[in-house]
Formats: structure tokens, sequence, C-alpha cells
């Protein structure tokens, strides 16, 4: 949420920061602004302007009309007052010598923005940012790192701070609490950036700066210290993206280059932990004796992630018959759940970086609870501070709905199912290698899906007109229904529900009418009549029904539905993994023929770094 990027070198500062900007759109996208130095005149000027940052980058002609060799750009997802050119960042200082990027949200604002007024200082944004340029110049007495050290112990809240000052343009100093911030280190360079897409041309050297740490860039390199202002190392990692995964390569959406991604996603996630008939997970540090003295699995996330933890506890249940709870992580933080040393968190995030998550996390640690984490991105908050990571090695996901990355969260998680139940005993050894042997097909299969993707662009011309759409399903299939229903709201702007299939007649059902559209999904055969008793009340009260089932239960399904979309008939551990890459494309489709902005939804940010 709200992207920050950084520059100080050789260059010109404001091509690259419009460019850094244009790979952090996906963290807000509600206005965009630059700070660029310029140590010839002492001049530091601001720029800034709501709406996409094409609105800011046409104003500047691409960053040449601005010199200077050293700045800070932002992207905002808006909190605190909005969207508008005066709440835009970077916000400045009373002078207009101090300027300030931030991410995050300064808890105390209101009583520090008191405390400035009734100095007679005045503000010109409803931001609680612009708190931080104003009290920075209050403190500032011509040494700019003592000023913002005095400014970190009075501020409370979560930040990433990217600060200039005029006076000293040779440097940028950057700060970090709950919010990401990562350095680059180039040859006369330095980079700032929230994630590394941001800074990938320049620069795969890079340093995770930690909660309460201080950066100051300059040309000759970058100092770090800790609270304490006591300077410390940071180890340099190399980051092995590649640069192109970041980029559209020629498809229309990130959406749909993401979603046509997956097989190969899958591939990078799960070859290397299926070796020689058995499952390996990097570096694990979990032993046997812990796995068979664990009472108890809490799985921790949000959004989609979330509801790739619903198709876990299913799935974890059936398979080592232990109890798993399911906890969207900003209710965990504060719901005092019962958490133990024998209690197994599994933390899931893409981003490894949602606040919520992060600070679930470290309440669960907090509790004595071992913490597993599925990650996408390495390096990130989650993975480092969790017990056990497990990347999902989806490549960058760019989309602000994500597809790869939960496909394969998925995979893994059901993966770590299968192990657990290896090592608990709890599935005979077939059973074992037969879901072993599924899951090494799953990649050819899911290619299977995605060539049918034209038949789904068919089914969503016909539906893209519907205000209102409901998606039922029981077990596992409940679960996808969640992750379906929210794809296809969050970019088509349909709204839409998904229900337990059992549970619609408890008054869901008064809302079906004549036309309306439900999206049944029946791939888990065991439950499959069930689902089909339900197709039937809702086709007798009028409703369309789309439905999604396996290649076996086409006819039958087909004699009841309108229209019937299928995948192949896998081992049921990997129903919901194939099962989602239909529903993605309906939305994808159905938001295409609406003429939504498919990959940057109004109001959406894709890494949540604020409560
Ligand atoms: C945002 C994104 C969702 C994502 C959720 C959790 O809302 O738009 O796609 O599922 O955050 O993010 P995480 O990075 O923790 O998986």
């Amino acid at each position: 949420m709200c992207g920050i990027v950084g520059y100080i070198g050789q260059e010109q500062a404001a091509p690259i920061l419009l460019e850094g900007l244009s790979r952090l759109e996906y963290r807000g996208y509600d206005s965009a602004g630059v700070a660029v130095l310029d140590g010839q005149t002492g001049r530091l000027s601001v720029r800034k302007a709501s709406g996409r940052l094409a609105v800011l980058a046409g104003q500047l002609h691409g960053g040449a009309d601005l010199p200077g060799s050293a700045g800070v750009g932002h992207t905002r997802w808006a909190t605190h007052g909005a969207p508008s050119d005066e709440n835009s960042h970077p916000q400045v200082s009373r002078s207009g010598r101090i300027a300030v990027v931030h991410n995050g949200i300064i808890e105390n604002y209101a009583g520090l923005k008191a405390f400035l007024e009734d100095k007679g200082v005045p503000f010109t944004s409803e931001t609680d940012t612009e708190v931080v340029a104003q009290l920075i110049e209050y403190f500032y007495d011509g040494d700019l790192l003592a000023a913002v050290g005095r400014v970190l112990r009075r501020i409370q809240g979560a930040y990433a701070l990217g600060i200039v000052c005029a006076d000293c343009p040779g440097q940028i100093v950057a700060v970090r609490k709950d919010s990401p911030l990562i350095l680059g280190y180039g040859e006369g360079c330095a980079f700032l950036a929230s994630d590394v897409t941001a800074i990938l041309r320049h620069t795969r050297q890079v340093s995770y700066l930690e909660d309460g740490e201080v950066a100051v860039l300059t040309r000759q390199g970058i100092r770090c210290y800790d609270r304490l202002m006591q300077p410390v190392e940071k180890p340099v990692v190399q980051v092995d993206w590649d640069v192109d995964a970041a980029e559209k390569g020629g498809y229309e959406h990130f959406m749909f280059k993401e979603i046509m991604e997956q097989p190969q996603a899958l591939r990078r996630c799960l070859s290397p932990r299926l070796q020689g008939g058995e499952i390996t997970l990097e570096n694990f540090a979990l032993s046997g004796q812990y796995i068979r003295e664990m009472e108890k699995i809490y799985i921790v996330a949000c959004g989609s992630s979330y509801h790739v933890g619903m198709v876990g506890k299913y799935q974890l249940e059936r398979l080592t018959r232990r109890p798993v709870e399911v906890a969207l992580a900003s209710e965990f933080r504060y719901m005092q759940p019962i958490v133990d040393r024998r209690t197994l968190v599994i933390v899931i995030s893409q981003s490894g970086e949602t606040l919520d998550t992060l600070a679930a996390l470290r309440e669960a640690r907090r509790l004595g609870a071992f913490v597993l984490s599925i990650v996408n991105v390495v390096g990130s908050s989650i993975a480092r501070e969790s017990d056990q990571v497990l990347y999902t090695w989806a490549g960058p996901e760019i989309a602000v709905a994500t597809t790869k990355a939960y496909s394969t969260q998925l995979a893994l998680l059901s993966l770590l199912a299968v192990y657990f139940a290896g090592e608990l005993g709890t599935v005979p050894q077939a059973e074992y290698r037969a879901a072993l042997d599924a899951f090494a097909q799953l990649p050819d299969e899911m290619e299977k899906v995605l060539e049918r993707k034209d038949g789904i662009q068919y089914f969503a011309s016909r539906c893209f007109n519907h205000s209102s759409v409901f998606f039922m399903g029981r077990n596992v299939d409940y679960a996808l229904g969640l992750e379906g229903s929210l794809k296809l709201k969050e970019i088509s702007y349909i709204h839409s529900e998904a229900y337990a299939a059992g549970e619609l007649k408890h008054g869901t059902i008064s809302l079906i009418e004549d036309g309306t559209l439900v999206v049944a999904l029946a791939t888990y055969d065991r439950l499959f009549p069930k689902v089909m008793s339900n197709v039937v009340e809702v086709k007798s009260r009028g409703a369309g029904v789309l439905a999604l089932t396996t290649e076996r239960r086409r006819e039958e399904m087909a004699r009841t539905a309108d229209a019937v979309m299928t995948i192949p008939d896998v081992h049921d551990l990997l129903l919901p993994c194939l099962g989602v890459v239909p529903l993605q494309l309906f939305a994808y489709y159905v938001a295409l023929q609406r003429g939504c902005d498919i990959d940057k939804p109004r109001n959406l940010a894709k890494s949540v770094t604020v409560e």
C-alpha cells in the first residue's frame, strides 16, 4: 500500500523515479509525486498530481523537465485525506526545504499536529505524513539525521519513509517500521524502494531494512543505523527474479499473463520438492516428533491467501486428523487465540508484507507457537520473521488480483498436508504415493484447463451484464467459491457472494429470482449429488446456472445446469488448484467485457501495509 522509490546517483533522477513508480503502481494509484534535489542550484523541486501516474509523467514529460540527480517518488493509496493534489506525497515542510514520502499510518498524528499548530506551524494537507515533514523541520538545526532521530522517538504507527532536504543534496534518509523498505546498491548510485521490482532494472544487490533502522543513501554508498543510531552492517543479497517476469511481455494485462504462467509457476514450486518419490521441503526445521506432538493447526492470512487456508482446513483435517482453525489475520491478532507451543501456526502471504498477517505472526510467536509461513516474496518481513518459510517461487505477481500466487500457495499447502500425513502415518502408503504422483502431473493438467479459455470467454460474454452473482459449493468447492466470488467482484465490480451450498436455503435463496446467475461448483465428487440437489433448488426458482465440474460429471451436470465448465478428473487434493483457473478466467473475461481497469481495480492495492 503506497509505493516508495528513491534514487541518488549520477543520472537525472526524475525519469528513474517515474519508471520505478510505474512498477509500484499496483500498491496504490490514487496519486503520484516526486521530489528532486538539484545539487547545482540547491533547489528541491516537488511535483505531484492526483490520479494515475500517467498524469504526473505527462506533466513532467517523462521526468525530462526536472533537473537533479537525487530524489524520492511516491504512488499513493489514500488513507488520511481524499485523493487530491494537496494530499499527494511528497509532503513538504513549511519552508519547502524538507520533503517526505510515506507508506503506512502515523497513528498519533493528530496530537503531533495540534502541538505543531500551537507553535504556529500551518498545515496544507489532511495527511498524517505532513506532520512528519513539519516535525523534522521543527527539530532541524543543520543535522538532518539528528532531526529524523528525534521525530522517530515521537511518532507511533507503521511507516516507511523517504526523506530529502534541500540543505543536504548528497543524501536521502530512509526509515522503516512495520512497512517494507529495501535498499539497492549500484556503481556510484543507491536506491530505495518498497518492493524490489521498482529497481530490478538497475540493480539486483539489495538489503532489507529492519524495523527501527535508519539508512543514509549517498552516491558513495549506504550507511545504516539501528534504533539507537549505532552503525549496523547490512548483509547484501542477490535477487534472482527475472526482469522480464515483471513486464507484460506482449499480454494486454498482467492478470492474464499471470493466469497463463500458472503451469510454469507450479513447476517451479513443486518439482524441486518432489524428488526421488519423496517430499523434500527445503531446510525443514519441523521434526517428526514435533509433528506427532502437534495438537492443533491454525492457518492465518488475509484475502485470497485466507481462501487458500479455507481449502487447507478441509484437506489438512482429512489427511492428518488434527483440528485446524482458519482465521483472518485482522481478527486473529485481537481475539486472544488459544495458541501454545503445541500449535503450529501456518501464515500465508503472497507479498510477505501484509501488516495484519505480520502482526498475527508476531502474536503467534509471542504465544509460543511455531510459525511456518508460505510466502512468495523472498526476503519479505513475514519470511524473515517466521520460524520456517516455504517459498512458492511463483515469480513477481503484479496484477492486484492474485492468480499464480494463489495456485502455488494452494499446491504447497496441499503438499504440506500430504507431508504431515506421511509423518503421522494417517494415510495408507498407497494413497500417499498416489498423491505424490498426482502432484507431479499438476502443471500439465493445468495446461489442459488453460487451453479451454475460449469456452470460458464465451460464457463470460453471456454473463457480463448481471448485477449480482452467487457462488455455491460444498467442502473444498465452497472454499473455491469464496475465491471465485472475490475474483469476480474485485475486478468486475459485480456484486457477488459465495455460500456453502447447503446454507443457501437459510436466507439467501430469497434473493434468487428469474435470471439470477448462480455459479455452482461441483468438482468434489463425493458431494456431487448434494450440490446437484442445490442446483435443482435454485433452478426451480428461476436462476441461471453456470456449473463447474469434472469431465466425468459433465453430462450429468449438463442435464440440469445451463452451461458447464469442466476440469480434468484428477486426484481430489488437486481439484481446487485446477478449479480456480476457470473462475479466474471467468472473472477476467467478464471484467474485460465491462471495460474495467483489470490490473488496477478501484480502491484496491496489492500489498496492504496498513491495518
Ligand atoms: C490484498 C490483495 C489480495 C491478497 C491480500 C493478502 O488485498 O489484493 O490479492 O490476497 O491482499 O495479501 P498477501 O500478500 O498477504 O497474500
